[in-house]
């Protein structure tokens, strides 16, 4: 891109050039002053019709150009131009990209590269400056009840660019202790006519250490931009708000969520499993407004067992422990995400319980299910492609998820708020994620009990 961009450039001057008129090229250049002496040009013919239409010709196309180029980057770069980022870049992205996974870092690496030449995709103006969709979030007053959710953005490169469209929340991760793989590829396959996905990447990361370093690197990065240094000391400065921006996500009115998993080849005993997610809060909270403990990612064997009551309470104590260990001010929440799948009531009720007890703040309900779903609209038949596709092992997330999200936001919040009265405490944070595609769902889910929205496959 950036070679592209520089090559543009280089090329674009010289042919303008050439091929100008030469009194436009004196009008571009002027002689140096001495040599334009008022003798000399009295004495110069005027200038014949053609050569005036010819310049008004050229300023017109000039004009044009640049108009056209300001009205482009403006269209282009506007989060809601969704013409083009719906009906032309996805559709193209599927052309050029037909595995999944490539054309997903493939997005997100024009994201950054777009961000460093400013010509990043951003919410314009202040939409939500009226205050009419603020939300109070752990204490916060976000913008919006609108974020992303985990996997888009696992090794936390592009959580600036992620909050710049507009959301009020970014989650980065899962992030694990040790650096892994994940399955093998491929590992993502699209559903295109439900606009849904099955993956099964098995919480591939970079690990904990890296992703810290490069959050650190963020942080010192904006301590330098707002005149505070680079050095640890300018990072604490931010981290103890001196800065005036939240810790994690650096931008008033908005909330970086970190998440964490534990390794595949951790051994199953609970200590080992506590001990991973220990490991990451230790590395990673002191960057997080949220700190997220994944339990429920399909695709690591074992990790929903640990939604059985016991483990989880465990787990969700340890990590409540070590977080408010973080070595700064404010300590991050802490949120659980639960599977949509381990939905009994009896399993609800144990994870609520475990809410309670370990002291969490809130549940992100829920993740990508095993399930199929029946496709939609109701009784359409998928092509014979698409039905073997729906045999590939993994997660399904996309628009099908969207009746269970809401009746599962729904049980959740009745189920923690029966605790209310018992632990005499404010009510449990939720935030619904799940086949959420539009404003309206998005209100349906809150409305459903939700306090905010996480959005992925959409
Ligand atoms: C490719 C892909 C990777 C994902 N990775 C994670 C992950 O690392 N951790 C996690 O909790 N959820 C992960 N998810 C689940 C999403 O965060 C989200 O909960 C789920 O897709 C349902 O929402 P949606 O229908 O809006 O996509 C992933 C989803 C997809 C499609």
């Amino acid at each position: 891109m950036s070679s592209a961009l520089r090559q543009l450039r280089f090329r674009a001057a010289p042919i303008a050039l050439r091929s100008a008129r030469p009194s436009f090229r004196r009008q571009l250049f002027p002689l140096p002053l001495p040599l334009q002496s008022t003798r000399q040009s009295s004495t110069q013919p005027h200038k014949t019709d053609s050569q005036l239409v010819s310049i008004f010709k050229n300023a017109l196309v000039g004009t044009t150009f640049a108009l056209l180029l300001a009205v482009g980057y403006y269209t282009v770069t506007d989060t809601r131009f969704t013409t083009l980022h719906r009906h032309i870049v996805v559709p193209l992205l599927r052309y050029i990209y037909p595995d999944g996974e490539e054309a997903h870092h493939a997005g997100n690496n024009a994201m950054k590269k777009l961000h460093q030449f400013g010509l990043h995709i951003r919410e314009r103006g202040a939409p939500d400056a009226q205050g009419d969709l603020a939300v109070t979030v752990f204490g916060h007053t976000l913008w919006n009840p609108v974020g992303t959710s985990a996997g888009i953005d696992k090794g936390a490169e592009v959580p600036d660019e992620l909050l710049l469209l507009g959301g009020a929340y970014v989650e980065v991760g899962g992030i694990v202790p040790r650096p892994q793989e994940g399955n093998a590829r491929p590992r993502l396959f699209r559903v295109v006519s439900q606009n849904a996905l099955i993956n099964r990447f098995g919480l591939n990361s970079e690990g904990a250490d890296r992703v810290a370093v490069r959050l650190r690197n963020r942080v010192r990065e904006f301590a330098h931009r707002v005149g505070l240094g680079s050095d640890a000391e300018a990072e604490r400065k931010v981290l103890d708000g001196e800065a005036g921006v939240p810790p994690g996500s650096l931008v008033p009115g908005k909330l970086m969520g970190v998440q964490i998993g534990k390794n595949k080849d951790t051994p199953d005993d609970i200590d080992s499993v506590v001990k991973d997610y220990v490991y990451c809060v230790d590395k990673l909270s002191r960057y997080a407004d949220v700190i997220v403990v994944n339990v429920s990612s399909p695709n690591t064997e074992g990790l929903r067992d640990l939604q059985a009551q016991g483990p989880l309470t465990k787990i969700l104590t340890a990590v409540v422990k070590a977080t408010k260990a973080t070595d700064r001010k404010t300590k991050p929440a802490v949120m659980v995400k639960v599977s949509p799948d381990e939905d009994s009531q009896v399993q609800v009720d144990g994870i609520c319980q475990a809410i309670w007890d370990s002291g969490v703040d809130g549940v992100i309900v829920g993740n990508t299910t095993k399930q199929r779903p029946a496709p939609l609209p109701l009784g359409y038949e998928l092509p014979d492609e698409e039905k073997e596709l729906m045999k590939e092992t993994g997660g399904y997330s996309g628009p099908q998820l969207f009746n269970r999200t809401v009746n599962l936001v729904r049980r959740y919040r009745q189920t923690l708020d029966q605790g209310l009265e018992k632990h005499d405490a404010a009510p449990k944070v939720i935030f619904g994620s799940g086949g959420i595609t539009n404003g309206k769902q998005a209100l349906e889910v809150l409305n459903a009990g939700a306090d905010m929205v996480q959005i992925y496959t959409a």
